[in-house]
């Protein structure tokens, strides 16, 4: 043969490779590599790399029928942004992630952390192969150090678009975000057959480690969609709203369209009983620019939400309390689920807007056992970590360490607004009155009638904004109609903010 005959045979080894995937994958629903990094990317714009790296040592396979070795790398353009990629081929021995399949990965990894640009690894894979050995293992161990070496430089995605199991599944725990779509793709340390043999548990993959599992119950995933393709453009979505490194400025739209017809119903949206719960999703809508909100780790602890918006054209980070869903409270993985994403805002200079109606930490044994203390302290110290602007807006409640938590003005909030309906205070005027009138109520004749005048007397005296307003806790008690055009000057006046860390390796968060 010719070298010509061997580029030709090679080239038309690839295209049999393709063909024998797409018969393959469509049968089970599923999209081939190379399909899936068609729908992530701009059209025509993926390059790839390495795709005639052949396995290193695989029995019982010929070498030019597993040319790419399971895995497609490159480059591409995500809305004219470059993005890094890798696609694993289910098709060729299972996508399992033998010594040059793992280099390949780590190229894209390296290339895009020297270049400052974001991985999205594409993941549909039997995990370490077999085959190999510990030359399968030390690959997938220089894949999670680079993990490691990128966080908070670039940002990592994972996409979970079939198995991943075992070992396997610590890459995209290492990454900044986990996408899953429903049915076809999985994730669990052991499978059910070990479930059942160790613990006699009877569950099925779906059950134990599927979409919705980890999108709503463990908070592995944060996004999960019903289709490969929609998992992919969701994918592009967050990806318009992040910086590619921690040096580039955040992409800004310029098509802002806001709801300034509805900016009035702000003035009328708190209920009158403070025990109402009220959608706290409908004040970031009318706050930010139209249909912008995204809303990041959905369906896990809903207490709590966590979002990218956009500010007149401009990215933010959202942390709000939601009163709907156990009246705003605290927990462990609403704290968890915080820190999480205030940490990635700060490392890629996303400013932060907290809206804060908040009643405390919950309370019980269950929390408590679980460790609330420590998981607490997570939110807490990336809120105080954190040095990008951070803006806080205290709708209604705002007690108790809860209070100091989210953001508050000397925890490093650098302005903190509230509206006039903001209750601020050590404890709810329920609790605080049986502590400092416990004598007064033991001794009235009408308890009733003392409690509502005591809860009244509190309440004008104490658990209101104007107290922190007087002392500068508070920047401003303003109308909350006027909400968005506040933030939209105070965020401009923070944009030059300076800070100096102090040095040291890095701090020792609670983890
Ligand atoms: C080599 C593998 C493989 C693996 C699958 N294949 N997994 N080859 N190493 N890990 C091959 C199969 O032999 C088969 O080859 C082809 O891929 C398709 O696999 P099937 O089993 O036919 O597919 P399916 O029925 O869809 O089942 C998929 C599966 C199953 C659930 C993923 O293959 C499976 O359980 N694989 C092993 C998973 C696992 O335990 N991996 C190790 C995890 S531990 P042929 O030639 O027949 O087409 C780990 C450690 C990482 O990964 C450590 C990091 C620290």
């Amino acid at each position: 043969m010719n070298k010509n005959d061997i580029f030709e045979t090679r080239l038309k080894s690839l295209q049999e490779m393709e063909d024998n995937a797409v018969n393959k994958q469509h049968l089970k629903g599923k999209l081939t590599a190379r399909e899936r990094l068609h729908v992530l990317f701009d059209e025509g714009t993926f390059f790839e790399l390495d795709a005639f790296v052949s396995p290193v040592q695989a029995p019982n396979s010929s070498r030019t029928t597993n040319f790419g070795d399971g895995v497609v790398v490159g480059r591409g353009l995500v809305q004219g942004r470059s993005v890094f990629a890798y696609a694993q081929d289910f098709t060729v021995l299972g996508g399992s992630l033998g010594y040059a399949h793992g280099m390949k990965i780590a190229k894209v990894q390296d290339m895009a952390l020297k270049l400052g640009a974001p991985v999205v690894g594409l993941m549909d894979s039997g995990g370490a192969r077999i085959q190999e050995g510990v030359k399968s293992l030390a690959a997938y161990a220089r894949i999670f150090k680079n993990n490691v070496r990128s966080s908070g430089i670039v940002p990592q995605i994972s996409v979970i678009l079939g198995p991943a199991a075992g070992g396997a599944v610590y890459s995209p725990a290492l990454t900044d975000f986990i996408f899953m779509t429903k049915k076809t793709s999985y994730m669990f340390v052991t499978g059910p057959d070990v479930v059942k043999e160790v613990l006699n548990e009877d569950i099925d993959m779906d059950g134990l480690g599927g979409g919705d599992v980890h999108a709503n119950k463990s908070g592995v995933a944060h996004f999960v969609s019903d289709d490969e393709e929609h998992t992919l453009l969701l994918v592009r979505k967050l990806l318009s709203y992040i910086p590619s490194n921690n040096f580039e400025s955040l992409p800004v739209s310029h098509l802002v369209k806001s709801y300034e017809s509805r900016q009035k119903f702000l003035n009328k949206i708190i209920p009158d009983d403070p025990n109402r719960p009220y959608d706290m999703k409908d004040i970031i809508r009318i706050l930010v620019d139209r249909d912008t909100f995204f809303e990041v780790h959905e369906g896990f602890a809903q207490n709590i939400l966590v979002g990218f918006a956009r500010l007149n054209g401009k990215t933010i980070g959202i942390v709000a309390n939601q009163p709907k869903v156990m009246a705003g409270t605290l927990d462990i993985n609403a704290s968890v689920k915080g820190a999480r994403f205030v940490r990635f805002c700060d490392a890629f200079n996303i400013p932060l807007l907290i809206l804060e109606d908040v009643p405390g930490f919950l309370p019980g044994i269950e929390q408590e056992h679980n460790g609330i203390i420590r998981n607490g302290a997570k939110l807490l110290y990336a809120f105080c970590e954190a040095t990008v602007p951070k803006i806080t807006v205290i709708t209604r409640k705002a007690y108790g360490g809860a209070y100091i938590v989210m953001s508050s003005k000397n925890t490093g909030g650098d302005f903190n607004f509230a509206w006039p309906t903001a209750e601020i205070a050590v404890m709810g005027p329920a609790g605080a009155i049986k502590i400092v009138n416990k004598k007064e109520l033991a001794q009235s004749e009408n308890r009733a009638e003392t409690e509502r005048i005591l809860t009244e007397k509190y309440k004008a005296e104490i658990a209101n904004p104007y107290r922190a307003e007087e002392i500068g806790l508070v920047d401003e008690v303003i109308e909350p109609s006027r909400t968005r055009d506040i933030l939209i000057t105070a965020f401009e006046i923070l944009s030059n903010k300076q800070y100096a860390k102090p040095e040291r390796k890095h701090g020792s968060i609670p983890l």
